[in-house]
């Protein structure tokens, strides 16, 4: 039986951290198998944020070597870039033409937008478009799953409501998808904030060990533990929420040793970084490997939208066709 088509991107706005690892990729690496993968680097989608030009071009080419190195596998899934795909624009203008502004003024992420808008910055035409360039993405190459988080929702129910109007006036020509909705732990930036670029409180993928360990040992613990033979309460505290995911198998004896005050954060700390340490090694590793072939992410990309480009132009077309575009 053929694998059902699978799209998804990721925006280009900085270095990758370990909330993208959790939240994303490690699902990415276990999709490839059952589905036939596209991952795409949205380059166009990071531009709704402020960004440095300059950077770009090293943000876009340590995203595509991390997820490689991670295990996206170009053997198996389709990696490309959004700017190198005019495919997305041209659907994204047609599908501009069948969604009401009022649906892209009452998205969560523009209303938001708009909220927090200082009125020095203004908010972009681009900003509101967001979602009908997220539908054009997936709807050019008839995506049939599309795994997101659940902040992304609400953009992918408009994507089906923008497609289903699309169909609705030119026939049955673009597949509404479904979203995979991944089962991740929300992991927190060390500040116990949210993981964000803006809030500088992430452990990046490409952390040394070194640079690794001073940011555990920068993470908030439980305030009232103040010194070392208080007890603590491991269920406030940054590091644990961090042993849920990395250190399952000793999660009682740790919760234990805190509340008994048996054992020191430092302790608990070290037993964290030894556990991240070891699972970006591997990942370390694979990426000093990708580093030394010349060439070898830019004949990824080659290669990857040379397929892009196939599997658009054929959606494409019959788009052009249903809206007497050809002669
Ligand atoms: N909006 C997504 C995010 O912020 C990125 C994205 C752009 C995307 N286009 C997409 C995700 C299409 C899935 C499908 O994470
Ligand atoms: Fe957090 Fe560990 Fe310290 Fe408890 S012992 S407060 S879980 S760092």
């Amino acid at each position: 039986m053929a694998k059902k088509r699978l799209v998804s991107g990721m925006r280009t706005t900085g270095s990758l951290h370990l909330g993208h690892l959790e939240g994303t990729l490690k699902n990415w690496v276990s999709l490839q198998d059952t589905y036939d993968c596209f991952f795409f680097a949205a380059v166009w989608h990071a531009f709704t944020d402020r960004i440095k030009i300059d950077d770009l071009p090293t943000i876009i080419r340590n995203i595509i070597v991390d997820w490689l190195s991670v295990g996206i596998d170009p053997e198996k899934s389709v990696i490309f870039r959004q700017s190198s795909m005019h495919e997305h624009a041209e659907l994204s203008t047609i599908l501009s033409n069948c969604t009401p502004l009022g649906w892209l003024e009452r998205c969560p992420t523009f209303k938001d937008a708009v909220r927090d808008d200082d009125a020095r910055s203004g908010v972009s035409l681009g900003k509101l478009m967001y979602p009908v360039l997220m539908t054009a993405d997936v709807a050019v190459y008839n995506a049939e799953v599309v795994p997101v988080g659940k902040d992304q929702l609400p953009h992918l129910e408009l994507s089906r409501e923008i497609i289903r109007r699309f169909n609705g006036s030119y026939g049955d020509i673009l597949k509404e998808p479904e979203a995979l909705l991944s089962q991740v732990p929300l992991l927190l930036g060390i500040d116990k904030r949210k993981m964000s670029k803006s809030y500088n409180n992430g452990i990046d993928l490409r952390e040394t060990p070194e640079g690794l360990k001073a940011k555990v040992q920068q993470m908030i613990t439980d305030p009232q533990r103040v010194r070392r033979n208080d007890p603590g309460d491991p269920e406030v505290c940054t590091v644990y929420a961090y042993h849920k995911i990395y250190t399952p198998d000793r999660l009682e004896e740790i919760a234990q040793g805190c509340r008994t005050a048996s054992l020191g954060c430092r302790d608990c700390k070290l037993i964290l970084f030894e556990r991240l340490n070891t699972m970006l090694e591997p990942i370390r590793a694979r990426r000093a490997e990708i580093e030394t072939r010349k060439g070898y992410v830019e004949e990824v990309l080659d290669s990857g939208e040379k397929r892009a480009h196939a599997a658009a132009a054929e959606v494409l077309q019959q788009v052009r066709q249903v809206m007497g575009f050809l002669l």
